[in-house]
């Protein structure tokens, strides 16, 4: 029976990351998956999450099962680092819970919830977004459609345009959301937007679903949830799937959540008994480590400001990297635009170049997806230059 199965492509993201292992040219330049990389071009473990771990381990006396709803200490401290302390939903008992095997894990129980709530509900995504949440949210049954978002030409966010598609939108629609560091376009929403996107959402009656995967790595903590805190503040019903993997640098660890933000502790109740039996049928209970060691570094004040500090660290080299790589591109393409990279938040931009050119890039072992996103934390001092004549080179042909 299994013989006849049809050999897939690989993942566009994870393939790239195969091909660039393979590759022993030394120049060869990483700009694929959405890792953070330092300036050596490691990924190396959050000191505080090294400490964190060690005190974790010398103190577990079982490796039993938690629950389903996974570390009831993690999915609390994870409330408040989302929403903020004191916020009005968590004071109001309305918000819930879930752990979750990452924040792909959160998005699959969003897209289940919704399933089982309204079979018939569509979900609205950007146009573009991150490739997996297509396959993440559809394999549940659900159905997808896509709204305008980036504008190529400018690289900011097509507001008016995205407006206007919401506007159209049939009461209970769902819209798949990017709470900062848009991926892959780095193009995010301002406040204002935000408080505009509140104002329609409201009065169409959608359903917010927010994808928040860099808590940190855009303008701050804080900045970078104001729109999932403006909006649990003001709406009867928002999900948030959270992941941990990049802010904590957890990737492997599969740590996340799901919250669901609804009109009332009744509301909020049903749903999580509706998530645990979701994740029951699933995979059972999330995995602890993960979620054990998070729990560890936000309940300690030492090693939370420990972690803060290593965050804003990256957000600050992140930040510097854009902007090194805006004049070594005005130095080698000078007929280009690239300034809108500075403007842009988070580890991914689209460079703006050709497939083809992308394939010319290749041949220089310089990796990124076919649509020209790059990861921007991939660039390093000795890489930059290279990284900025071989795109003058394809762009010249
Ligand atoms: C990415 O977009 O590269 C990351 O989120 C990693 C992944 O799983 O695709």
């Amino acid at each position: 029976m299994l013989e006849r199965l049809e050999r897939l492509p690989t993942d566009p993201i994870l393939g790239l990351m195969a091909a660039f292992r393979a590759d022993q040219d030394p120049r060869k330049v990483d700009l694929g998956v959405g890792v953070y990389r330092d300036e050596h071009g490691n990924t190396p473990i959050v000191a505080a999450v090294r400490r964190a771990e060690q005190a974790v381990l010398a103190r577990q006396t079982t490796k039993s099962y938690v629950a389903a709803a996974g570390n009831p200490g993690f999915n609390q401290a994870m409330q408040r680092l989302v929403l903020g302390e004191g916020h009005p939903a968590l004071a109001d008992d309305r918000v819930r819970t879930i752990q979750a095997p990452g924040g792909c894990g959160a998005l699959r129980l969003g897209a289940e919830l919704i399933r089982i709530a309204a079979p018939q509900s569509v979900v609205h995504v950007s146009t573009p977004t991150w490739a997996n949440h297509i396959p993440l949210l559809s394999g549940s049954g659900l159905r997808l459609e896509r709204y305008p978002y980036y504008d190529a030409a400018s690289g900011d966010v097509q507001f008016a345009s995205l407006v206007e598609h919401f506007e159209r939108l049939p009461a209970r629609s769902v819209v798949l959301l990017h709470a900062s560091c848009h991926n892959p376009t780095g193009a995010d929403l301002s406040e204002a937007q935000w408080r505009t996107l509140l104002e329609l959402v409201k009065r169409r009656s959608l359903l917010p679903f927010i994808d928040i995967a860099y808590q940190g790595l855009g303008r701050g903590p804080a900045e970078d949830a104001f729109g999932i805190r403006l909006f649990c503040a003001e709406l009867p019903e928002v999900a948030v799937a959270v992941s941990c993997s990049k802010n904590f640098g957890l990737y492997r660890e599969r740590t996340g959540c799901l919250h669901v933000s609804l009109d009332s502790t009744r509301a909020a109740d049903a749903a999580l008994s509706q998530l645990v039996r979701i994740a029951r049928s699933l995979y059972s209970m999330p995995p602890d480590h993960g979620a054990a060691i998070v729990l560890e570094i936000l309940g300690d004040a030492g090693l939370r400001e420990q972690w803060q500090d290593e965050v804003t660290g990256m957000r600050k080299r992140i930040a510097e990297l854009r902007q090194s790589l805006v004049s070594s591109l005005a130095r080698t393409c000078p007929a280009r635009d690239f300034r809108f990279i500075a403007r842009q938040r988070g580890l991914f931009s689209f460079l703006g170049v050709t497939t083809s050119q992308v394939h010319a890039l290749r041949e220089r072992h310089i990796y990124m997806t076919d649509d020209s996103r790059i990861n921007v934390a991939g660039l390093r001092a000795d890489n930059l230059e290279y990284f900025a004549q071989s795109v003058a080179s394809v762009l010249q042909g």
